[in-house]
């Protein structure tokens, strides 16, 4: 390691670098994340940070101190700096949705665990009627295969018999065997994997009970921020998905690593894993390349579940844990869907329903009778507040709810702290709001004529402001700290609204399913909770013919399903049965796509 040093401000933060480093991956390693639209190819700008250095004056041989703005992921670390970091990095976007519950779903399922545990009393007398001690065990749990370490483990109990052990077991194989005061239970990790944050749960596999989750932002953010930058950067070369590989892993190890830690056991008690993710995410959690899914016709190199070894990608587990991979649909309609119709038991709903999850692609899947037909639309992450001005993602200090007073508008922080930014659910509030006071107009332009609107109470329209040339809504105004929604903003998250307006029309027509028969309609992704179903159908996200009352937030209902295939291992037929009977539909292939796009960027008319 050389002597570079660098210095992260306001935090005061110094760190040894290697001279030659990029200063994106130091500050990544470090726990400031720095956000990345294009994988790091100094295209989006998103990763600019002003840098401090000293140079030296040529008359006086002075040194002075400049500054200059930098992409981050462009900058090569050659001398001493001081970097400043926005607010919004040094609040360590990590904490992601902490504070939130992942999901509002149960299904009522039986406790039948892929892993099962025998108590057995281990009897000198009886070990004498078998061949072997090995034959003694298979006898008793009617199995027949066993791995090395495990018939290590039966070597030692020659010399401690007399004595109870848990055999544990899955289907034909003894994989450990532990004596009583060394058994902890036996657990199950189930995971969601994102685009934007992994979600983790550790589930009690006896009891079937949750003994703790946690979520962090999915580390491969750095390498961009939606599947199409991951996709990118994996093309450029093997070394690169490679290293999307290591960095999801080591991501999912390091909250695992924090789950057992507080629960107080070891990753040698975690026998069972299943994971449902997006179909690229779970490409690059197996080192698979992606580059299929990136042109026409996106045909991934697998989309049917998996069960392989947990160890075999290095996860921290016991090492005869399976990992079981839930089946995709299709390149954009992934395992995380599968999952999520598992959760809301698609197969046994007698009504036309419809899903929508609203992630970075949007996925949406309409019934009709048993028939099941889904699609993905490229809604963006501007409901994740990125490509947003103030936008940030739902960690402390972002705007989470603005509401309407007879006067102004209301502010919820998470964290109850001075706002840095505005999140997804916040964005989706204001938009409603700007639409219902009309200083946005149906075709998504912000008003500047409406500061004089006399129907607008004076401190609203008093916020309707110009920023270099662009109109935009200023929703606090601080001693160092502007946040409002721009023009420019407003466009972007009409887009999303239009994307999934348009998908949710096309996919109906196309299985001849018309909306107002739709009896029920579950929203699915994290920040479901926080949204206000009123404010959906104002934005126009749900089309006019569905009530907002059929509407039910679900939450994250991709872990919810990983969930209930740990604890119950048949209903992974049911999964298997959920995703061959989907047809998937690809909605750029439908001639009316263009057209009803464009009828769909217009918002609704509000009263
Ligand atoms: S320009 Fe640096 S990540 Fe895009």
């Amino acid at each position: 390691m050389s002597d570079i040093s660098i210095k992260i401000m306001p935090t005061n933060h110094k760190i040894r670098v290697k001279k030659g480093s990029y200063l994106i991956d130091v500050l990544y390693e470090h726990g400031f994340i720095i956000p990345s639209s294009c994988g790091k190819r100094g295209i989006c700008g998103k990763c600019l940070v002003e840098i401090e250095y000293t140079s030296e004056s040529n008359e006086e041989s002075v040194e002075e101190k400049s500054h200059l703005f930098v992409n981050s992921c462009q900058f090569i670390i050659e001398k001493d700096i001081t970097v400043y970091l926005p607010q919004m990095q040094i609040d360590k976007q990590k904490e992601i949705y902490k504070y939130k519950k992942p999901y509002q779903i149960k299904v009522e399922t039986n406790i039948n665990p892929n892993i099962q545990v025998l108590k057995i009393n281990v009897e000198r007398e009886e070990i004498k009627k078998s061949k072997s001690y090995l034959d003694y065990f298979f006898n008793l749990v009617a199995k027949k295969n066993v791995s090395i370490e495990v018939l290590k483990k039966i070597a030692c109990v020659k010399n401690d018999v007399n004595k109870s052990y848990n055999l544990i077991c899955s289907n034909q194989q003894i994989i450990d065997i532990k004596s009583e005061d060394k058994f902890n239970g036996i657990f199950g990790i189930a995971i969601d994997l994102g685009t934007t944050s992994i979600a983790i749960e550790l589930i009690d596999l006896m009891s079937g009970k949750n003994v703790g989750d946690i979520s962090e932002l999915n580390p491969q953010i750095l390498y961009g921020d939606d599947v199409i930058s991951r996709i990118s950067y994996a093309i450029q070369s093997k070394e690169n998905i490679k290293l999307m590989q290591k960095s999801v892993i080591s991501g999912i190890n390091n909250l695992i690593e924090q789950l057992i830690e507080k629960i107080g056991i070891t990753q040698n008690d975690i026998y069972d894993v299943v994971v449902a993710g997006n179909t690229t995410m779970i490409h690059l959690l197996l080192g698979i390349d992606p580059d299929s899914l990136g042109e026409y016709p996106f045909t991934p190199t697998f989309i049917s579940s998996l069960a392989i070894p947990a160890k075999e990608i290095g996860m921290h587990t016991h090492p005869e844990a399976q990992m079981y991979i839930y089946p995709a649909i299709g390149g954009f309609v992934g395992g995380d869907i599968t999952a999520g119709l598992l959760a809301i038991n698609a197969m046994k709903q007698e009504n036309p329903f419809l899903f929508v999850d609203l992630g970075t692609n949007g996925e949406i899947v309409v019934s009709k009778q048993e028939h099941l037909f889904a699609t993905s639309t490229a809604v963006g992450p501007a409901f994740e507040g990125v490509r947003i001005q103030c936008g940030m993602r739902a960690s402390i200090g972002a705007i989470e709810r603005i509401t309407i007073n007879s006067e102004d508008i209301d502010i919820k922080v998470i964290g109850n702290i001075e706002p840095v930014g505005i999140c997804g659910s916040a964005l989706i509030d204001l938009l409603a709001i700007l639409l219902r006071l009309k200083i946005v107009n149906t075709s998504g332009r912000m008003l500047l004529e409406s500061v004089n609107n006399p129907n607008i109470p004076e401190k609203i329209r008093k916020r309707v402001k110009t920023n270099n040339s662009d109109v935009i809504f200023e929703v606090f105004h601080g001693k160092n700290k502007k946040i409002f929604l721009s023009s420019r903003d407003v466009r972007q998250l009409q887009l999303s609204c239009s994307a999934i307006k348009c998908g949710i029309k096309l996919l109906a027509k196309e299985a001849a399913i018309e909306l107002q028969t739709i009896k029920k309609v579950y929203i699915a992704g994290t920040f479901g909770f926080y949204l206000d179903k009123k404010n959906l159908k104002t934005i126009g996200i749900i089309p006019d013919e569905i009530n907002e009352e059929k509407i039910d937030f679900v939450g994250n209902s991709s872990l919810a399903g990983a969930k209930y295939a740990l604890i119950n291992k048949n209903l992974r037929s049911s999964i298997e049965e959920i995703s061959r009977k989907i047809k998937h539909i690809d909605l750029s292939t439908i001639p009316e796509f263009e057209e009803e796009f464009a009828m769909s960027t217009f918002f609704p008319e509000s009263e």
